[in-house]
């Protein structure tokens, strides 16, 4: 099981904060996160709402002064399309909040945007993990994805990650891409572990409405392939096992303690704020999201407003849901008692019904320390068994 919890952090529960930089050269082919090409004065603009926005967040709850934060996490887009000097701002904007240095700050990185100078500034904010979306080293699939990167600039910006002396470094890998063969598949999670990074991210291909390559899917130009997508699960679970590489989520591997604490206390249902458009918070008894369109955003926080989109209460119902379905997709699967003392809901039932049937099935397994967790062919159906897990607490139960 991943430990990625402190002492302190179980007395209180880490409080996470997600930045949303919504800014890219180009849209890559499979890409449906919310992005733009940045105009001229854009960036700037930007910079000035994420700063107005977390002016707007109530950090502080039941009187105890701001809490912690215990993680930061800036995806996007690209972060790396900020200059050195806009990063800075930035990560002095976030700090204001963090109330200390954050035990673990993760910037998602384009490997085109990986700069001496950015790295150097990252560093000095105290930024911990960095995070380099490489999807494959063969140029023939980094083209048919759409990718601006060469194979020799992910070499060249890894090797600088590294030598600025980052604690962690992800590689983010994709597969089942159109037209990748086995061999191709296995060359480059050798590749990816002969690089030595600290945690690898390895995600199955998925096509997203609206983009270039749903559009190839709808014109019958690509296929999917559900039985190849499974053989290439499989080939990358062994291989990255056999290669000091322990899986802790279905897409997620690392050396021991590099785990991605942020995401981990995502799918463990703590809370997190999260800042720019279209990020989403689970925070102070609610979730809900910013607006996918940056001048929506803009204007939102203009009028004193965010987090506005799809809000729904954290009631126990909807935790309980989630922690479920997101918690079996970790390897150190979820303790059905403990969730039931922190989510109390008559819907548990439901969920102690479908266990029996689970475990029949072959789908989950109990684990060393007395949890349950999705078996290897239950990941490979992880999203059925999702549906069914989130369908037992869709509603109230009939009374008889
Ligand atoms: C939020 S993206 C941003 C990373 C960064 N902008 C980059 O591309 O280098 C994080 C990762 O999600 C994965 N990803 C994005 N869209 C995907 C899709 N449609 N199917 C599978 N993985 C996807 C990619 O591996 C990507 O590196
Ligand atoms: S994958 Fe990364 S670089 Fe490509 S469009 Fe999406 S966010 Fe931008």
């Amino acid at each position: 099981m991943v430990e990625v919890l402190t002492g302190q952090e179980k007395a209180e529960p880490p409080l996470g904060l997600y930045v949303h930089v919504p800014f890219c050269a180009t849209t890559c082919d499979f890409c449906a996160f919310y992005q733009v090409v940045p105009r001229a004065d854009a960036i700037p603009r930007y910079l000035d709402a994420i700063e107005a926005e977390a002016g707007l967040v109530r950090w502080e709850q039941g009187g105890a002064g701001p809490r912690r934060i215990a993680t930061v996490f800036w995806g996007g887009g690209t972060p790396g399309l900020l200059r050195a000097p806009d990063l800075e701002r930035l990560g002095r904007a976030v700090l204001r909040h963090t109330g200390g240095a954050p035990r673990e700050w993760t910037v998602e990185l384009a490997p085109a945007t990986v700069t001496a100078d950015r790295l150097a500034v990252l560093r000095a904010l105290g930024v911990t993990r960095i995070s380099l979306g490489v999807q494959s080293f063969e140029p023939a699939l980094l083209e048919a994805l759409g990718r601006q990167h060469t194979v020799a600039q992910v070499r060249r910006a890894y090797e600088l990650v590294r030598g600025a002396g980052f604690a962690s470094v992800n590689l983010d890998l994709m597969f089942a891409l159109p037209g990748q063969t086995e061999e191709q598949w296995l060359a480059d999670l050798a590749e990816a572990v002969r690089l030595a990074p600290d945690h690898l991210s390895t995600y199955c291909l998925t096509f997203e409405e609206d983009t270039a390559l749903w559009v190839k899917l709808a014109q019958g130009r690509v296929k999917l392939d559900p039985a190849k997508e499974a053989e290439f699960y499989r080939r990358a679970w062994d291989r990255l096992a056999d290669s000091g590489f322990a899986q802790y989520e279905i897409s997620n591997f690392a050396r021991p303690g590099h785990a991605c604490a942020h995401n981990v206390n995502t799918w463990r249902m703590h809370e997190w704020v999260g800042l720019g458009p279209s990020a989403a918070s689970q925070h102070a008894g609610w979730r809900a999201s910013n607006p996918s369109d940056l001048g929506q955003w803009h204007d939102d926080i203009a009028a004193g407003q965010r987090a506005r989109a799809d809000r729904s209460e954290l009631t126990p119902a909807l935790l309980a849901a989630d922690s479920v379905a997101f918690g079996l997709r970790m390897n150190e699967g979820v303790s059905l008692p403990r969730l039931q003392r922190r989510f109390p809901t008559p819907l548990w039932e439901r969920l102690l019904d479908l266990v029996p049937r689970l475990l029949f099935d072959g789908l989950i397994a109990d684990t060393p320390e007395g949890r349950i967790s999705l078996t290897a062919r239950g990941r490979l159906l992880a999203d059925a068994v999702g549906a069914e897990v989130l369908a037992c607490f869709a509603a109230e139960p009939v009374s008889p």
